[in-house]
């Protein structure tokens, strides 16, 4: 069992993935803790990307262990692990260009709207039913996370909040990387 101190956060132990023979990652670990900002940086091909897609569960790790918060997370499909409350952005920017600004960061609170409940995956048939009768205690749920996706969207000063109703494809490519970002935190 892991020290109380070591377990909080992501931890990333002795983790290693090759395709065909490259060795993408080896033997990478790394601690992240709650509220920690850290950078990874490296020449082009040293597997940052690579780790990335190990650490959101969208690739499966050869060797090693994923823990979060001190529980094993390689093995679990990528939406288990963003249900654990990892969000992720990706190297080419992908935001739903038909999206507005608002509906896209609004997307990024979804599981954290269900989380409540004790529910950590998508119930579409009691949310949509929730939605229809106007239920007081699902608007003041989904009131929660509207504060949280301002809070989120103001953090990036006037970027992207003054133009929350426009479509995201009308952003510049900084601010989709902005935007991104925005819907994977908060
Ligand atoms: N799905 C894959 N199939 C085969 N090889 C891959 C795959 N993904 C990554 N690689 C290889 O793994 C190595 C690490 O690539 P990765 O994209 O993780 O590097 P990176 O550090 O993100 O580079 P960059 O700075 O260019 O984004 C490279 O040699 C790459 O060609
Ligand atoms: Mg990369």
């Amino acid at each position: 069992m892991m020290p109380e101190s070591r377990a909080k956060g992501f931890i990333v132990e002795n983790v290693s993935k090759s395709f065909r023979g490259v060795h993408a990652v080896n033997g990478v670990s790394l601690h992240l803790r709650p509220g920690e900002t850290v950078a990874l940086v490296g020449p082009n091909g040293a597997g940052k990307s690579t780790l990335m897609q190990l650490m959101s569960g969208v690739d499966r790790i050869d060797a090693g262990a994923i823990l979060v918060d001190g529980a094993r997370a390689d093995g679990l499909a990528p939406e288990r692990i963003a249900a654990l409350g990892v969000g992720r952005t990706f190297q080419t920017s992908r935001v739903f260009p038909a999206l507005t600004i608002w509906d896209s960061v609004l997307i990024g609170r979804q599981l954290s709207l269900l989380r409540g409940e004790g529910r950590t995956l998508i119930d579409p048939l009691r949310e949509s039913l929730s939605v229809l009768f106007g239920l007081p205690f699902w608007r003041r749920r989904v009131a929660r996370q509207e504060a949280v996706a301002e809070a989120t969207l103001k953090l990036f000063g006037d970027r992207l909040w003054p133009k929350r109703e426009a479509q995201a494809s009308s952003l510049s490519y900084a601010n989709r990387r902005r935007l991104e970002i925005a819907r994977a935190g908060g």
